[in-house]
């Protein structure tokens, strides 16, 4: 009989786009006694972790909570909580996580009226404008973070513009959450998702949710059910937000306990400070790299304090660096995805992985990797 032996996982720094290395008190927190999901102890600890989600997303919104699933359920559901047959939608479009989310509106019958931005910069105020202008939309969903081209998207002036043509603002925060200047209810999302694995610093399986409650309305009053009986957030806030708790599902406990566990951590250092820790460390990094002689792929107008984009050199084999760092140094970067496969590497410096030493460790690893390919500055 075949015996299969111990997980021993190595030990990696997670420098790449997500998962980020997790804090010791959170991976304790996940080890905790489980009791039942809807014990009165847990009962507790949920409504906690929303108040804390609450200061997280800096919103009162009332339907604030973990959707039980990645970063993409998190987009499914705000996606198909709104969407019904037959609904526009504006979609803005300047990498990867822009594309999901236009599949997924027409996945839910919706049709989606892109707005395309070159990859690398941000999606214009104007662009949506006209968009809105020859549309009919019901919302504008739009990625801040673009975690595929290190761009953050400034939002206060896309989302005055789609108000004044009544529609929703749907804003996708998977990698800015916890990490990069995010205002909720002073900028007007209306709904926004999260996921926990990246500045929150927990493990994969969480995403948490903000609506607010002109989105809730428009939900509440829709003219058919909500496609999926799992991400129906009507029936989700039952069990999450209702005192007297009607289950919907059973939560995943030791993930609630972990989400509870890192923001608490984000609590205790402030939600500003863990901004700005992230933007320096970012800037760091950044130097850092052109020093060694790369460029930064994304417009450094708008660079992400999460995640930053990085040119590779002609004639340097992207996957042998990355093999290198992770062989020699242990350590993990991301490599580009879809249309930047091949051409850029993408440095992470998310949650308790956002520090000095780290911005400096992957700017002398990624400089030694590339001596060893042949690579030289101003060659
Ligand atoms: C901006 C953005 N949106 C959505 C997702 C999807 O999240 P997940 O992979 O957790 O499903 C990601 C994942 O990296 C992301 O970066």
């Amino acid at each position: 009989m075949k015996v299969y032996g111990d997980l021993r996982p190595p030990e990696r720094l997670l420098l790449g786009a997500g998962p980020s290395n997790i804090d010791p008190r959170v991976l304790k927190a996940m080890t905790l006694p489980i009791v039942e999901h809807l014990d009165p102890y847990f009962s507790e600890v949920m409504n906690e972790t929303v108040e804390m989600l609450r200061y997280a997303f800096k919103t009162e919104n009332r339907v604030t909570f973990p959707i039980s699933g990645t970063g993409s359920a998190g987009m499914e559901s705000a996606i198909c909580n709104v969407v019904e047959g037959g609904d526009e939608v504006v979609v803005c479009i300047s990498g990867f996580f822009g594309e999901r989310m236009s599949d997924m509106v027409q996945r839910c019958g919706g049709k989606s009226v892109e707005v395309r931005a070159p990859l690398g910069g941000v999606v214009e105020k104007d662009r949506v404008e006209e968009a809105l202008a020859n549309s009919n939309a019901k919302a504008v969903a739009i990625v801040h973070a673009e975690t595929s081209t290190g761009v953050l998207q400034p939002l206060k002036e896309i989302s005055k513009i789609t108000h004044e043509y009544g529609a929703l603002l749907i804003v996708d925060a998977v990698t800015s959450l916890g990490g990069c200047e995010l205002l909720v209810d002073e900028w007007g999302i209306d709904i926004c998702y999260s996921a926990s694995q990246k500045c929150l610093g927990c493990p994969p399986g969480l995403a948490p949710i903000t609506v607010s409650e002109r989105a809730m309305n428009i939900i509440r009053n829709r003219r058919t059910k909500v496609q999926s009986w799992y991400f129906d957030i009507s029936m989700i806030e039952k069990y999450w937000l209702e005192s007297n708790r009607i289950y919907h599902h059973t939560a995943p406990i030791p993930l609630v306990y972990a989400l509870r566990e890192g923001l608490r951590l984000l609590h205790e250092e402030g939600l500003e400070d863990r901004w700005m820790r992230h933007k320096e460390n970012m800037q760091l990094l950044v130097e850092g790299i052109e020093e060694i002689g790369l460029t930064i792929f994304t417009d450094k107008r708008y660079l992400c304090p999460a995640i930053t984009a990085i040119n590779i050199p002609e004639n340097i084999g992207d996957e042998r660096v990355r093999r290198i760092l992770r062989e020699e140094y242990n350590i993990t970067i991301s490599g580009g995805l879809g249309a930047l496969k091949g051409k850029i590497w993408r440095i992470g410096l998310m949650g308790i992985n956002s520090t000095r030493k780290n911005a400096l460790l992957a700017t002398e690893a990624l400089k030694n990797a590339l001596k060893k390919e042949g690579y030289c500055k101003n060659r």
